[in-house]
């Protein structure tokens, strides 16, 4: 979908931090009841203070889906969530990004026509009817439209093993499946199949940019899972040495991590889950405790900041913000709010009816099922 950036005005650029806030405040006060922000866990701590409601990427779908009190949504995420909750939010609902840069690295890996193409040339070595597209959370509109056209569904990665079990298991309108198309983090999908104690042979990569996913007619027949060969660059700098290193640092400590890391890292930590999952674990710690993170910078140190009595550490020493949630600060937070203030309406994220009526069919399936 085209979108028209407005370049943020040098005001907001230039404003110290102290002023955006209290222009924030008054903007929010303002508009009273009729805004809503949400914050995903991944945003900075000048964007999650003034959030009304906190969430991973399934929590912020099903608040969107259940809030049809504001009329104005400001999704402090990035751009395929605030998609998902323009589909699923009523029609008299807004949804803005405060900046349409914000985007995701893994997102831009699948597009529609590589995933139309992908699944015409598995139609001509297997029988589709036999195939489930399943999608993250984190793909673009246009692929939760697919899926759902196709009987599929979408996935977080709080709910991906209980997505993949409905795919596998015969439904009242379907026979089960025997073959996932799963797209875009291949990672999300290998750590969830062998969770549920699929063989490693059973998963095989699609590559799409190669003739059959680069694979021959006999294994995309014989595989339980085509993974597409997409990634989290933020998740996949974890590695294995990290969590050695931490380990013997602290031989008692706990490494948790997000199912986007790769399935050698996930092999050698004791816990793994969404942010959410992450959060919860990190609450319930026994004081003193210490606990190694693999996931995003700016849930780590909040974690951190909000546990002083624990110690909380990101994995990976150097570091790694997601530079495309990051682009939502507190100069755009302010200007949106402040021309919203105005009447005037900004960085609208909407998903055209034909797209998010399919779209709909797909997030709502996973809605149900989790
Ligand atoms: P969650 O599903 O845990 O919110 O993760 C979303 C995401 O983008 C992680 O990189
Ligand atoms: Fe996308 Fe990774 Fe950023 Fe999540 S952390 S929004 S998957 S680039």
């Amino acid at each position: 979908m085209l979108q028209i950036t407005t370049a943020l005005p040098e005001e907001y650029r230039t404003a110290p931090p102290d002023e955006l806030a209290e222009r924030i405040r008054v903007a929010k006060a303002t508009l009273g009841e009729r805004l809503l922000i949400l914050g995903h866990h991944y945003q900075k701590d000048e964007v999650m203070r003034w959030a009304d409601a906190r969430g991973d990427s399934f929590g912020l779908s099903r608040l969107a889906a259940d809030r049809h009190d504001a009329d104005f949504i400001v999704f402090c995420g990035v751009h395929f969530m605030a998609e998902s909750a323009d589909v699923l939010t009523a029609p008299h609902q807004q949804v803005l990004l405060p900046d349409l840069a914000a985007g995701c690295s893994m997102a831009d890996m699948a597009d529609i026509d590589q995933v139309e193409a992908a699944w015409s040339e598995i139609a001509e070595v297997t029988d589709v009817e036999r195939v489930l597209p399943i999608t993250y959370m984190n793909s673009t509109a246009a692929l939760k439209a697919f899926v759902g056209r196709h009987g599929g569904a979408v996935c977080t990665s709080s709910n991906a093993r209980r997505m993949l079990e409905w795919a596998l298991s015969a439904q009242s309108d379907r026979r089960a499946a025997d073959k996932v198309l799963f797209f875009p983090d291949q990672h999300l999908g290998r750590n969830t199949a062998l969770a549920m104690g699929f063989e490693p042979s059973s998963m095989l990569v699609w590559d799409p940019r190669r003739s059959l996913g680069g694979l021959a007619d006999v294994e995309v027949k014989e595989a339980t899972f085509l993974l597409w060969k997409g990634h989290c660059s933020v998740h996949q700098r974890f590695r294995t040495e990290h969590v050695a290193a931490f380990r013997e640092a602290h031989p008692d400590g706990l490494v948790v991590v997000h199912p986007e890391c790769s399935h050698e890292v996930v092999a050698v930590a004791d816990l793994v889950g969404s942010t959410d999952f992450i959060i919860r674990t990190v609450d319930a710690a026994e004081p003193g405790s210490v606990i190694g993170v693999g996931t995003e910078i700016h849930l780590v140190k909040r974690l951190a900041d909000e546990h002083p009595g624990l110690s909380v550490e990101c994995l990976d020493p150097s570091v790694c913000p997601c530079t495309t949630m990051s682009r939502i600060d507190a100069p755009h937070l302010a200007w949106v709010l402040e021309e919203l203030v105005e009447g005037r309406v900004r960085n609208r994220i909407t998903v055209d009816d034909e797209t998010a009526a399919d779209a709909r069919v797909a997030l709502e399936r996973m809605l149900s099922i989790s």
